[in-house]
């Protein structure tokens, strides 16, 4: 049985985050908010508890877990060298939406890693993630509380529809306000690399760093990847996606191309496009908007439950309108083409 909280996020109640601080320190598995998306909490340092989040979310165990903390002082029992680059990271950037791949510490259970020799950490800026955290005394292991290979769920209740019955609660704290996931940085490598492009943009990586290397596995094609997370399908709403990736002029016109096609076949079909591009669309087609045109902030906060608004849909096929990747658009374009299969439409 999954118990399930509903909480205020500004004043949440004290009592709720006692009992499942306590359900952590017994081992057992909290799906909390963070202002990225929900994740999955367990003991990071009880190798039995991490198991657990492997078996409820049927994740590979070779796929590594970030450790969240409560205060960068943590970091220190976690890492076994901070390298200037993520202290200067870590500086400016936490608590917020930032993992730093460092060195690990021996008492880092190898379950975390997936025996890798480094670590990834996080100290979240949400309030009641940091609450959860420091009332349970220990780093919290966290991955996104989704089925293994869904859409990362961004409410509660997308948690819910994927993990209820298998983990022992959920804690409600409304829709997540970034919604797509910490930026991951190999700090362990000369030139700092970045592994998954997420809430702190690349362009903010830069200010701070000067040079930030990008992982080749970001380059639109599977191959190679550096961070073990990479190399299985992520993100698929339950249909086929094909991502259109042109400029943004001939976006609409090869999308209704493909639409077009698909409906004259029999097909139902999904599409998930901008708020300009949702009234050109034939009246058949089921659509969801993900936000406006350069709104790239609003579309990662939207993207997620946009791709799991198909699920019951019966659509046969969804057809994604692609967007810029400067800022929060490098880590939706990421988040899409991993969704699609890397089936990409272009010209
Ligand atoms: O925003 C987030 O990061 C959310 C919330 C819950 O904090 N968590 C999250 O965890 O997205 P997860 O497990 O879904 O993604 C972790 C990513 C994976 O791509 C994994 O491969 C990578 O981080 N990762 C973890 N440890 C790593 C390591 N030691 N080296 C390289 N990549 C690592
Ligand atoms: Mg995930």
């Amino acid at each position: 049985r999954t118990v399930y909280y509903k909480v205020d996020p500004v004043n949440p109640d004290r009592g709720v985050l006692t009992a499942a601080a306590q359900l952590l320190r017994q081992g057992g598995l909290v799906a909390f908010p963070t202002e990225t998306v929900y994740g999955l909490g367990a003991n990071g340092l009880d190798a039995r508890a991490v198991a657990g989040i492997f078996r409820a979310k049927g994740r590979p165990a070779d796929n590594p877990l970030i450790l969240h903390i409560d205060a960068p002082g943590q970091l220190a029992q976690l890492a076994a060298a901070v390298p200037a680059s993520a202290r200067a990271l870590i500086d400016r950037y936490w608590p917020g939406p930032l993992s730093v791949v460092v060195q690990r510490q021996p008492q880092v259970p190898d379950a975390v890693t997936g025996g890798l020799d480094t670590v990834a950490v996080r100290l979240p800026d949400s309030l009641i993630a940091r609450e959860l955290i420091r009332l349970a005394g220990v780093p919290v292991a966290a991955p996104s509380a989704n089925t293994s290979g869904r859409p990362s769920p961004t409410t509660a209740r997308a948690v819910e529809t994927d993990l209820a019955g298998r983990i022992d609660a959920i804690i409600d704290a409304g829709p997540c306000e970034i919604g797509v996931e910490s930026t991951v940085v190999d700090c362990t490598t000369p030139v700092p690399t970045l592994l998954r492009p997420g809430g702190i943009t690349y362009e903010m990586l830069l200010a701070v760093l000067g040079a930030v290397e990008i992982d080749p596995a970001l380059a639109g094609s599977p191959a190679v990847p550096r961070s073990p997370g990479m190399k299985y399908t992520h993100y698929a709403p339950a249909a086929p996606l094909f991502l259109i990736e042109t400029g943004p002029q001939h976006t609409a016109v090869l999308l209704l191309r493909e639409i077009t096609r698909a409906l004259a076949a029999g097909k139902t079909v999904g599409a998930i496009v901008s708020a300009e591009t949702a009234p050109v669309l034939p009246a058949p087609v089921i659509t969801a908007v993900y936000g406006p045109q350069g709104g790239a902030g609003v579309i990662a906060a939207n993207l997620y439950n946009a791709l799991r608004s198909f699920d019951h849909k019966g659509v046969d096929v969804i057809y994604a309108e692609g967007i810029a990747e400067q800022g929060l658009g490098l880590a939706v374009m990421n988040r899409l083409r991993k969704a699609s299969g890397y089936r990409i439409i272009r010209e």
